[in-house]
């Protein structure tokens, strides 16, 4: 071990709050606990060393300063106790800006004008600096009333008679809610909390991609930042028995697991899921390597003690299945008279010929197989209750053994076996008697062979999805049939389903069609065009997607409601400013109406030097001087006169924050 390292341990030995009182080992977590929280007994502890004090602490004039950042970043080096694979040490990956992810409490906002950008006609390299810009991350001290709840405004319940303004908002309501998804999230939380039985999101890859119409660049510390608030919060919002599925590609995933394992604890993990996108087709062979083809699906329970999974077995169609080979030929007499031949016979008769050799000289070898096996496998259905296979009892009772033996003496007959909790079996030359029937389910409305759902899920197409629902979302809807699987993994009837990156809506149209209840949030416009669109044509039986699956004849109802915009309506406004014209009135609004930050001194603005600033700099500056506590209207203003809240709007949100 590096003697430096030696040396500080040994001053940490001082020091009875940082090791285990059971094997006396170094608490590493209580250690940065107490380093960010700047602990004066262990300041001065380390303080007392010269070296320590040397390489750590700086003094400017008569002040002593700490350097935190620093020290952190010696202690969480893997030489600082190598021999100790904490969960500690697994999230060093994690660090953010030299700050563990687990102890950092920076907030990440985000903000989608893109394409508007883009309009404006500037040239990539431009539209990316201008991400940066517009991913805020903002410091603790910089959160003052950015988590308290929104005032919500613009009501509309869509039903079947189509839209109208409400009076009335009730618990049982779907809900839509526009706006910036951390703020709607703890908008939700007082009436929400623990009541979520599945979240599913498809949040932004962070591919670094331009062909999306929301951020999908971030740089990943902003990134981890960005989900690991939402995360946090999300996992409050779910129930005790809830879980959370979130779609990810090779991006991120590895650093989402980490975050993951942070907030809701390495035991809760319950599966990662493989999901075959595409087939390599066209330009993807172009790349060099194997073809991508997949991205992934992983979940968490908030409890996996109070999870439970097992009521929900999901089965999949097995289309390569052997059929069974025998059949019984009299399956009407009793069993002890029961004959059987092979079911390939039945399968020849069917087809008119002898066997296969006489099948093959109609058609080509591969053709004959092919009619063969087809027809087998359609036959297999209908005599599925006579169709069997045996195997051998895998670790038998003495009373199976026993009967086992009897059976071999009369190796053609069928003998009864009756298990300890009555279930009947059947027995042929000492081994079990297994019909096809017992392999056969309703998958789709159909009765097919199937198989255990395992977490290779290669049986779902994504090359129709393009019209699902009636509404287009270039390249990141999923499937319905995906969401459907998840939905049934993890929820019954009537259970509420979340989605705050709802994006074309495609959770909320399935939770509607397998009559769920469900909360969906979107920040962009294009809400209205998509899963607003999406939701009334689910109302109006659409039959896209997996409707006939689930027999969906359209009905129900959802509310629309959004986050009452204040600052962020300028931060939005100056995405789609195209001159300095237009930026010249958004900034003549913004002296007029929005609220800064405590740190502008607005008698100091120059507004010649501001003048000279290029359109993408003033657009920087003016964002920059907004206080994004003040994004939305927190809901203790709703009486301000400043936000001209209506009198219909102030008696739903008392409704809505008031239901319980
Ligand atoms: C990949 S898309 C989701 C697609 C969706 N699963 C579907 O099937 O249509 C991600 C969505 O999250 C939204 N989003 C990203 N950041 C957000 C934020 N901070 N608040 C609200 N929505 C956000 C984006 O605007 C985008 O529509």
């Amino acid at each position: 071990m590096n003697k430096f390292i030696g040396e500080i341990l040994n001053i940490l030995k001082k020091d009875k709050r940082l090791f285990s009182k059971d094997d006396n080992k170094l608490l590493k977590g209580e250690l940065i606990s107490l380093i960010s929280k700047d602990d004066e007994k262990l300041l001065e502890l380390l303080s007392s060393n010269k070296e320590i004090e040397k390489r750590f602490f700086k003094k400017i004039g008569k002040i002593t300063i700490f350097q935190k950042e620093n020290f952190l970043q010696l202690i969480t080096m893997n030489e600082f106790l190598p021999d100790s694979f904490t969960a500690f040490e697994i999230s060093i990956g994690l660090s953010n800006n030299k700050k563990l992810m687990a102890s950092q409490e920076d907030i990440s906002l985000v903000f989608p004008h893109k394409d508007c950008i883009l309009e404006g006609g500037q040239d990539k390299e431009d539209a990316k600096r201008e991400e940066i810009f517009f991913n805020t991350t903002l410091a603790p001290d910089e959160v003052d009333r950015l988590k308290e709840p929104k005032v919500l405004t613009n009501w509309k319940k869509f039903d079947s008679k189509g839209e109208r303004k409400i009076k009335e908002v009730s618990k049982n309501d779907n809900l839509v809610i526009k706006g910036n998804n951390l703020l709607a999230l703890y908008s939700l939380l007082p009436s929400l909390r623990n009541k979520i039985k599945l979240i599913y999101i498809d949040p932004p890859y962070n591919t670094g991609n331009d062909t999306f119409g929301y951020n999908d660049k971030f740089n990943r510390s902003s990134w981890l930042t960005f989900m690991k608030n939402r995360l946090e919060i999300a996992r409050e919002l779910l129930s005790d028995n809830g879980s959370i599925a979130i779609s990810i590609d090779h991006h991120e995933n590895h650093s989402l697991k980490f975050i993951l394992e942070e907030v809701f604890g390495a035991d809760n993990f319950i599966q990662d899921v493989i999901v075959e996108t595409s087939s390599p087709a066209g330009f993807k062979l172009v790349n060099p390597g194997p073809v991508k083809v997949t991205e992934y699906i992983i979940f968490y329970a908030k409890n996996k003690k109070t999870y439970l999974p097992t009521e929900k077995k999901l089965f999949v169609e097995d289309k390569t299945s052997e059929v069974y080979s025998e059949i019984i030929t009299n399956p009407k007499e009793k069993y002890t008279n029961w004959k059987t031949t092979s079911f390939d016979k039945y399968v020849f008769k069917k087809l008119e010929v002898e066997n296969l050799k006489e099948l093959k000289k109609k058609y080509n070898d591969d053709l004959a197989k092919e009619i063969f096996n087809t027809t087998k496998r359609e036959m297999a259905i209908e005599y599925a209750d006579y169709l069997f296979t045996t195997y051998k009892p895998d670790n038998p009772s003495k009373a199976l053994l026993e009967k086992a033996i009897e059976s071999k003496k009369t190796p053609n007959s069928f003998i009864e076996y009756s298990s300890v909790n009555n279930s009947i079996y059947y027995l042929k030359n000492g081994r079990i008697v297994a019909f096809y029937k017992n392999k056969l389910k309703e998958v789709k409305n159909k009765l097919v062979p199937t198989k255990h759902l395992t977490n290779l899920w290669t049986d779902i197409s994504w090359s129709g999805i393009t019209n699902e629902g009636g509404v287009l979302l270039n390249k990141a809807k999923k499937p319905e049939a995906m969401l459907k699987r998840i939905i049934e993994l993890s929820t019954n009837k009537d259970d509420l389903v979340m989605d705050f990156f709802a994006g074309s809506g495609t959770t909320g149209a399935v939770a509607h069609k397998m009559n769920r209840k469900y909360v969906l949030i979107e920040q962009m416009e294009y809400i209205h065009e998509l899963p607003e669109k999406r939701l009334i044509n689910v109302i109006n039986g659409d039959e896209t997607g997996v409707s006939k699956d689930v027999d969906w004849k359209g009905g129900g109802s959802f509310v629309y409601t959004e986050l009452l915009e204040w600052n962020n309506k300028y931060i939005r406004e100056l995405g789609s400013a195209k001159t300095k014209t237009d930026i010249k009135k958004i900034k003549a609004r913004i002296e007029k109406e929005a609220f800064y930050k405590y740190q502008i001194d607005t008698t100091k603005f120059d507004n010649k030097e501001f003048d000279k600033l290029s359109e993408k700099e003033q657009r920087e500056v003016l964002a920059d001087v907004l206080d994004m506590n003040h994004l939305y209207v927190n809901i203790d203003s709703i009486n301000d006169a400043t936000f001209a809240v209506s009198k219909e709007d102030k008696e739903l949100n008392k409704k809505f924050y008031n239901q319980k």
